[in-house]
């Protein structure tokens, strides 16, 4: 099928024109990060489904709101038309080179836009942004397929933060394309499809080439659940019963369910991966703390939130902050607990939770299996 036709079929749906630019007339009002998502919450609490959006929450809970703006759960899933995103690739160009070709990315009265000049000169809309751009940003596109109905397009360039700079996007491997569309992106079809903006996002499900009830990022009731009772109960009484939103269940193995359900557990990997546990499990962290004597052996106590305040961004926790996670346990030698032989008070996560480094990826990963490495 010639690729204009598929665009046009797909791209520039007058209904779905018309949701992106009343979010995108809402992040030029005075919240720009956050806006666009709000809008589509109170439109979800209106339909009885009781998400109200991380707003509302603001009023009473200002320093979880503050610390969770700064984390990249809260900017993980953008429109390709913000400008954060357009001016990361708009007047670029990024040669891919066989078989892709050259890409030329251009602002059209739509948002964004890739071309591959003299081979394909159709243009292919860039509709959404995954990824906050701590580290990288992947743009994905909704098509319609003849044969799978809705399908996504991942672009196959990637926004770079390390340098700067375009390049291809991980994970994608260099297949001949069978379609013009193929040029631009690799087909995700079904739960594949789904998995990635669900992960992505708080809310949204992909139907006919939109996502219905979209809430961007992940946002406080992705992990609390959605909030009007809550809220309700919170306005109308002094002090609202405990628990009337989040879970009073979390505890060491519930919570690890709850990050990996995203960060990935086992059953995200090959038995073979998992037996062998190759550097790059690194990335999957909840994987390598299962298997960390720190977490067996502590029965219960050790959880991912005693490392990390959920809210806070990596990048605000300082070296130290760390050690003195560690040395709760190990500073004193006990009958549970043993202290280093080698550095007792500082130095751990080098040696302990080495980084690993995973250069298409532009970032790297700290070990969760916490123990003595072989190269230590
Ligand atoms: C709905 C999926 C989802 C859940 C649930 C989730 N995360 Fe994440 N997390 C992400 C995504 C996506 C990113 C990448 C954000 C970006 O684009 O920079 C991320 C990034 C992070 C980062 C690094 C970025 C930063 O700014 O610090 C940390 C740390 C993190 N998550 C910890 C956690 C912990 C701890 C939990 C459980 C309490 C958790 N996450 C639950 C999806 C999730
Ligand atoms: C199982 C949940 C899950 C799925 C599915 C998923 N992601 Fe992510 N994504 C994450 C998490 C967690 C991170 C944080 C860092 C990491 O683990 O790479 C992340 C990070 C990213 C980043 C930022 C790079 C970085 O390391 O900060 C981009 C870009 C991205 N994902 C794009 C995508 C795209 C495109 C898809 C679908 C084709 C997708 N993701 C599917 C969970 C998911
Ligand atoms: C990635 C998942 C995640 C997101 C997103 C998240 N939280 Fe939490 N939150 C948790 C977890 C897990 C706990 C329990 C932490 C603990 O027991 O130490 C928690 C605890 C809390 C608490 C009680 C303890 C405290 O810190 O005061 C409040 C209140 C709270 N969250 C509000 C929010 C609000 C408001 C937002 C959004 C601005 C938000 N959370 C976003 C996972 C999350
Ligand atoms: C009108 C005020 C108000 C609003 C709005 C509000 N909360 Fe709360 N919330 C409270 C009070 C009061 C408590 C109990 C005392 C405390 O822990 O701070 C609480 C407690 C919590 C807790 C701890 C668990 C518990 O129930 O004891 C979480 C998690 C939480 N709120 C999340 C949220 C989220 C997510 C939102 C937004 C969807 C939100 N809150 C909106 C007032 C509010
Ligand atoms: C909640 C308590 C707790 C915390 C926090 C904790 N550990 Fe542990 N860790 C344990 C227990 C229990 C063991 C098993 C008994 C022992 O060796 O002390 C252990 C074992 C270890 C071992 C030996 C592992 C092996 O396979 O022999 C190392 C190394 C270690 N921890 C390092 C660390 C580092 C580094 C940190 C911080 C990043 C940390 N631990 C945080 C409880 C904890
Ligand atoms: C320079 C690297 C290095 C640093 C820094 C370091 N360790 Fe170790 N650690 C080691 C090595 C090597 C061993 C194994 C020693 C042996 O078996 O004789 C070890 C052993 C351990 C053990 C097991 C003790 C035992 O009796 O077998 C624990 C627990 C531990 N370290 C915790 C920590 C903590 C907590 C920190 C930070 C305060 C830390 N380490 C800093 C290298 C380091
Ligand atoms: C014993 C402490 C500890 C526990 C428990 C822990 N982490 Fe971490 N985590 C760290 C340290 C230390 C870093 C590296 C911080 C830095 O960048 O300096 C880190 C980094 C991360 C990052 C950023 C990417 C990376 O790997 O460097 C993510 C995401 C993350 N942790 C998720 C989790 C999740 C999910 C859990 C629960 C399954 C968890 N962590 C449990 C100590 C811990």
């Amino acid at each position: 099928m010639p690729l204009a036709a598929l665009a046009l079929l797909v791209f520039r749906s007058e209904s779905s024109r018309t949701a992106l630019v009343a979010q995108e007339s809402r992040t030029q009002s005075a919240l720009p990060e956050t806006a666009f998502g709000s809008t589509v919450t109170e439109h979800n609490a209106q339909n009885g489904n009781g998400y109200v959006g991380r707003e509302v929450c603001r009023e009473c809970h200002v320093e979880n709101y503050e610390l969770h703006g700064m984390h990249g759960h809260a900017h993980t899933f953008a429109m390709a038309s913000e400008e954060k995103i357009a001016s990361k690739f708009a007047g670029r160009e990024y040669e891919y080179g066989e078989p892709y070709g050259r890409y030329e990315y251009f602002r059209d009265e739509d948002g964004l836009a890739v071309r591959i000049p003299g081979e394909v000169e159709e243009a292919f809309p860039l509709q959404y942004a995954l990824g906050s751009g701590h580290n990288a940003i992947t743009l994905l596109s909704l098509a319609k397929d003849s044969e799978k109905g809705t399908v996504a397009y991942e672009h196959r360039g990637t926004w770079f933060r390390d340098r700067d700079r375009l390049g291809p996007t991980p994970g994608q491997p260099l297949v001949v394309p069978e379609t013009e569309l193929e040029r631009f992106g690799m087909k995700h079809v079904d739960n594949v499809m789904q998995k990635c903006i669900y992960c992505h996002t708080t809310t949204g499900t992909v139907i006919d080439q939109e996502i219905v009830g979209l809430t961007a990022n992940v946002n406080c009731e992705k992990c609390h659940g959605p909030g009007a009772e809550h809220v309700r109960q919170a306005r109308a009484m002094k002090e609202p019963p405990p628990f009337s939103v989040g879970s009073k269940k979390w505890d060491s193995e519930s919570e690890i369910q709850l990050c990996g359900d995203c960060h990935r557990l086992p059953e995200a990997i090959t038995l073979k991966e998992l037996r062998e546990y190759p550097d790059k499990l690194a990335r999957f962290q909840p994987v390598g703390l299962l298997r960390s004597q720190c977490f067996i052996e502590s029965e219960g106590a050790l959880r991912c939130t005693t490392c990390h305040n959920p809210h806070k961004t990596i990048g605000a926790v300082s070296e130290s902050e760390h050690v003195a996670n560690c040395i709760q346990c190990h500073q004193v030698e006990t009958d549970s607990h043993r202290s280093c032989p080698v550095s007792p008070s500082d130095g751990c996560i080098k040696c302990h939770m080495p980084k690993y480094d995973f250069e298409s990826l532009g970032t790297g990963f700290h070990d969760h299996w916490i123990r003595v490495h072989p190269e230590d």
